[in-house]
């Protein structure tokens, strides 16, 4: 692997769908998240000042689901691994899912913009925390030790998602923008392809199971599932370095 100009940095967007085919599920989905529960009671702050027993209870499930031995990175995690390590240029993911499969799979660039599952804040002292046990009301901060203030680090609708600044720094600056496993339905992110069109010359391309909302904001789609498309298209970007 040498430097050379082709090494232009690359943003890579994901969603849902890439850990989709790890054993979790979407949210939008025939099957998804959306679908047995309401997104107003358990993923906003309204909610969770409402009743915080159902939120914490919704987030324990998802974490005890996330923690266990069967979940594993899966191809596509892995893909996305070996074109950080191997590209000469920049790679950042930037995913919306709190689960922990990027990091685990060997992404060390990657941004969680809507935080993330195994960890905690303290709305109190607002100390963050790994945390991988079940979260009530009646938890206490490692930190400062009050109880009633612990929340997943997970941004809940209403809320703004983390590092937008240096998400749109390198978005304008990058030659390819991918968009693996997203819906496109939810902003901030779903308006990344518009980002990057309007700061110039990257190519951006789609890798869903089908076209998104956005679908035709994008150059190029590639349909099917992500464990069978994204190593395909990481293969066909690093030939480039060859
Ligand atoms: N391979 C590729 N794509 C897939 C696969 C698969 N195996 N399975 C499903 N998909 C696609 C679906 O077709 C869908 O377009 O992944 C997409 C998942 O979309 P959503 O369920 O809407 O998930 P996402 O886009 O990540 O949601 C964004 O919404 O509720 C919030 O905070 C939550 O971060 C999440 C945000």
């Amino acid at each position: 692997m040498t430097e050379s100009s082709s090494a232009f940095p690359i943003v890579i967007l994901t969603g849902a769908g890439i850990s989709k085919e790890s054993g979790l599920s979407t949210f939008r989905d025939a099957d998804g998240i959306w679908a047995t529960v309401r997104i107003e009671d358990v993923a906003t702050p309204e909610a969770f000042a409402a009743d915080p027993d159902r939120v914490h209870a919704f987030y324990n499930a998802r974490r005890r689901g996330l923690t266990d031995s069967t979940i594993k990175p899966n191809a596509a995690h892995e893909a996305l691994a070996r074109l950080e390590r191997e590209w000469p240029g920049d790679v950042l993911v930037v995913t919306q899912n709190i689960d922990d499969l990027h990091e685990r799979a060997g992404n060390r660039n990657l941004i969680h913009m809507h935080g993330e599952l195994l960890k905690a804040r303290c709305t109190r002292c607002k100390n963050i925390a790994f945390w991988d046990m079940d979260m009530s009301v009646n938890t206490g901060c490692p930190s400062c030790g009050q109880k009633g203030g612990m929340r997943p680090h997970v941004v809940w609708f209403g809320e703004m998602p983390f590092m937008m600044e240096t998400i749109y720094e390198t978005l304008e600056k990058c030659g390819l923008f991918l968009s693996i496993g997203t819906s496109g339905n939810v902003y901030p992110a779903a308006g990344f392809v518009q980002a990057v069109r309007g700061a110039g010359t990257a190519q951006t391309v789609e890798i869903n199971l089908e076209p998104s909302e956005g679908a035709t904001l994008f150059d190029d789609g590639v349909y099917g599932p992500a464990t069978e498309m994204v190593p395909q298209v990481v293969d066909q970007i690093l030939r480039y370095t060859a």
